[in-house]
This record gives C-alpha cells, sequence and structure tokens, in this order.
C-alpha cells in the first residue's frame, strides 16, 4: 500500500457513497485531506458513510447533489468549495449503468431517448459540468482531477453500448481536458474492469472467466482509489493519461477459451 502525506489538501469526490468513491474518500481523508462527499440527494448511504467516518476523526462532509442537473452541480460545488476555502483534487467517479442487467447491443428498443440522455447526462456531462464548476478553484491551488471512466469505453462489452459510448466520451474529454488545462491543472482517468461494488448493474460473471484473467479475480475498490490518488497527488508528469485497471482483461487472456 502507497503512503501519502496529503495534510491541507481538499478533495470533492462525486458517487462517493459507495463503492470506488467511497474508497476514495478514504484514503484521501486517512491521508490527511479534507474531503467533501457528493452523492445523490436522498441516498442514505451517504449520511451513514460521512458519521462512520466523521467519528474516525476524519475531516469528511456530505455535499449532496445530482451531478446530472446544472442547477444542482452549482449549488453542491459552491457549498464544497466555500467550506473548505477552495479545491486541490477533483473525482469525478458517479457513474451510471441506468440498467439492472447487462443490455445487448443491438437491443434498441431498451436503448431508447430516456436511457441515452441519462447516461450521457451523469457518465459523461456529468463530468464536464463538474470540471467546469470547480475550474477556477483548481486553476488556483494548480489541482489535479481523475475521472473514472471504464474498461467498456477501450473494448466495449459493459452494460450497454449506450455505456460504453459514454465511457469512450470520458477518455476523450480526459484528453481533451488535459491538452487544454495544462500546465496548472492536470488530468487523468481510470479504467476499470471487473469491480466488486454495489454496482446497479449484476453481471453473472461465471468463475472460469475470472479464472481466465491473469490476476483471477475482481478488483476491490481500494485496489482503484490507490490509482486515483497516485494519479492525483503523486504523478505530477502524467497528463491525458487513462490508467488500465483489469486484473489484465484487455490482454485478451479471458476470451481465449472461445478460440481454442
Ligand atoms: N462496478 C463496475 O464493474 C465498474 C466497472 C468500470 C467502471 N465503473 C465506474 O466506476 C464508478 C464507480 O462505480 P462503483 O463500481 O464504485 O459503483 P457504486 O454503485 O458503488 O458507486 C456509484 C455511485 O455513484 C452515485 N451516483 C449515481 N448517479 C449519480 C448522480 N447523478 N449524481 C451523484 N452521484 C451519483 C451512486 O449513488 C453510487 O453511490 C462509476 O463511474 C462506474 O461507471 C464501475
Amino acid at each position: 500500500m502507497i503512503s501519502f502525506d496529503l495534510k491541507g489538501k481538499r478533495a470533492l469526490v462525486t458517487g462517493a457513497a459507495s463503492g470506488i468513491g467511497l474508497a476514495t474518500v478514504e484514503l484521501l481523508a486517512r491521508s490527511g485531506a479534507t474531503v467533501a462527499l457528493n452523492d445523490l440527494p436522498g441516498n442514505d448511504k451517504l449520511r451513514t458513510q460521512v458519521q462512520r467516518l466523521t467519528d474516525e476523526g476524519l475531516d469528511v462532509f456530505e455535499a449532496p447533489g445530482n451531478v446530472a442537473d446544472h442547477a444542482s452541480v452549482q449549488t453542491f460545488v459552491h457549498a464544497a468549495l466555500t467550506r473548505m476555502s477552495g479545491l486541490d483534487y477533483l473525482v469525478n467517479n458517479a457513474g451510471t449503468p441506468g440498467t439492472a442487467t447487462p443490455i445487448a447491443p443491438d437491443n434498441f428498443e431498451q436503448q431508447n431517448e430516456a436511457f441515452w440522455q441519462k447516461l450521457l447526462n451523469v457518465n459523461l456531462q456529468g463530468p464536464a459540468r463538474c470540471t467546469a464548476a470547480t475550474i477556477d478553484a483548481l486553476r488556483a491551488s494548480g489541482g489535479s482531477i481523475v475521472n473514472t471512466a471504464s474498461t467498456a469505453g477501450l473494448i466495449g462489452n459493459g452494460s450497454s453500448a449506450a455505456y460504453a459510448a459514454t465511457k469512450a466520451g470520458l477518455i476523450a474529454l480526459t484528453k481533451e481536458y488535459a491538452r487544454s488545462l495544462g500546465p496548472g491543472v492536470r488530468v487523468n482517468a481510470i479504467a476499470p474492469g471487473i469491480v466488486e461494488s454495489d454496482w446497479e448493474c449484476r453481471f453473472d460473471i461465471p468463475d472460469s472467466t475470472l479464472d481466465s484473467l491473469p490476476l483471477k479475480r475482481k478488483g476491490q475498490p481500494e485496489e482503484f482509489a490507490e490509482a486515483i490518488v497516485f494519479l492525483l497527488a503523486a504523478g505530477r508528469y502524467i497528463t491525458g493519461h487513462v490508467l488500465v485497471l483489469d486484473g489484465g482483461l484487455m490482454t485478451g487472456a479471458a476470451h481465449r477459451s472461445d478460440v481454442d
């Protein structure tokens, strides 16, 4: 486990009530940072987790709001940045599959207008909105941004074609922002493969698939968090990069039994 000294640093993490976002909050806060946790208003897990971490003496607070809503982003970002007197790190992690089970790419009925709008709004425009709302503060501190993309944005095969397209879009956005916001602000992304989390979409992943991965298991939220915090705080010559954390999924090993 890498350790960081982040005393005096201020972070905002979206989609922070569980999974990768929550693990990132924990690592940032245990490293000394003050952290604002954003998640959907009404998500009980947000209050529960903030209470638990506060009880442990960590410097965290809740910043509820919907990244899919412009006014909501303005409100929660303003509240968080006012309370912290600025911002050093933004983690655009909130995301949704919009479905409880995977949808085939050619299932146009389920991937209708409303589905597309929801996924684009949360997964792609959400990070753009949060970046726009925090950019003055990040420029002032010489801060950095990490976006949570997905291997689906690189090779597809996620919960739906629309989901894969939003994550591919987020990878493009990462590179666009990296190019235009440097040298003051660095912008990177992680691309998780299979994650052990409360993710709304349940995949039936047979043991044989996990077994065929070089690392033979799902990734734990803490493993993604470590990479996010590294990119935020330590990777000072890294920008516009997409760090794949997939246990070797993209080596193609998982598909070998299909062709052998
Ligand atoms: N779980 C996976 O297999 C997987 C794989 C690759 C990438 N990802 C990405 O990782 C990120 C985190 O997912 P996770 O696996 O930790 O799942 P998770 O469900 O534990 O966390 C996602 C969080 O985002 C929040 N959220 C959703 N919509 C929001 C909105 N509009 N505004 C604010 N918060 C919102 C949810 O309430 C939830 O707490 C997502 O961006 C997801 O696309 C997940």
